[in-house]
């Protein structure tokens, strides 16, 4: 009696734990349909999204060798990304453009190239200042040489030849990824309002809403080959120790080279920055950036479009009209 009494309790929680697991079943089934439909809306907005070439004349005014507001550590580290950041938007150019010939959406071929324009002149004004910097006596060439040794003959190279061509382009979906959230922290902490020469803050603001209006465009070509999950994770690792790694070999060979400017004051200024904004713009960084890792993320999921189309309009460079 006992022994069936036994039974007929388990075979009801049997089914009371069947009917449960087919109502989880059923809100993973909704959740994930929602999920994706979310990430098909977020997709068709950045169709939308009509990218346009701006050539601008900055990045070749002048500028003192502390530059951002007289505070070592902030003008070296901005400095070092003047010197890696234009090879590294030709390492974009040539990921992307490896893959052009399998798109098929013709919005998207539209605005693979306009990505690449855009990415150029990003180029092209930051080397403008590498002329101040040699004037100022600094010997970029010779970082240059070792950087695109290190970054693109070995390591590109290597990744290309030994990996897959996909790593290359997840590394650069990664890093678009961090650009555009380094401009949207930027806009949202107003980290820029320092003194410094008008020239050099139009031509952060300017490359930060470019990013801001290209964020979605590697993404999509990436998403057009399904590469899963773990292939998009891989090229955020890369690209996070990447980043990182060449940041900040580039301000140590700025801070080493530079006379007025030891150890000792380099790190003053780096916690006299930190008081002065700095520490907001650090703290407002990881959650946007760690979103990358959730499954349905797509860069449209954060609405900031606006933001860099009225900083645009503010330097009166042209903005487009498609909806943002
Ligand atoms: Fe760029
Ligand atoms: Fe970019």
């Amino acid at each position: 009696m006992a022994a069936t009494l036994f039974k007929r309790k388990t075979a009801k929680e049997v089914l009371d734990k069947s009917i449960d697991q087919s109502i989880d079943h059923k809100k993973a089934g909704q959740t994930m349909r929602s999920e994706s439909r979310r990430r098909t809306e977020s997709a068709k907005k950045a169709r939308e999204v009509e990218l346009t070439e701006r050539r601008v004349p900055y990045g070749a005014g002048p500028m003192d060798r502390h530059w951002f507001a007289g505070n070592r550590a902030a003008s070296h580290v901005v400095n070092s990304l003047h010197l890696i950041f234009p090879d590294g938007e030709r390492f974009f150019i040539r990921s992307v453009n490896h893959y052009r010939k399998q798109i098929q959406d013709p919005v998207l071929k539209k605005q693979v190239r306009m990505f690449m324009a855009q990415e150029i002149q990003h180029g092209v004004a930051h080397e403008r200042a590498w002329d101040t910097l040699r004037e100022q006596g600094f010997p970029v060439d010779e970082f240059l040489e070792s950087y695109r040794k290190n970054a693109y003959d070995r390591l590109e190279g290597f990744v290309n030849r030994r990996i897959g061509h996909w790593l290359s382009l997840s590394t650069t979906v990664a890093l678009e990824h961090y650009t555009a959230t380094l401009a949207q922290t930027v806009f949202d902490t107003g980290v820029l309002e320092h003194d410094m020469p008008q020239d050099m803050r139009d031509l952060l603001y300017w490359h930060a809403c470019e990013e801001i209006e290209h964020k979605s465009v590697a993404f999509d070509v990436m998403q057009e080959l399904k590469p899963g999950y773990f292939k998009r994770i891989a090229g955020f690792i890369m690209a996070t120790f990447q980043l990182l790694g060449f940041t900040i070999q580039g301000t140590r060979f700025m801070v080493k080279r530079d006379p007025e400017c030891s150890f000792w004051s380099f790190h003053r200024d780096f916690f006299r920055f930190l008081r002065r904004g700095g520490i907001k713009f650090f703290l407002a960084l990881p959650l946007p950036l760690l979103d990358y890792l959730r499954p349905g993320f797509h860069p449209d999921d954060h609405e900031n479009r606006m933001i860099a189309a009225e900083q645009l309009r503010k330097q009166g460079l042209p903005v487009s009209e498609s909806p943002i």
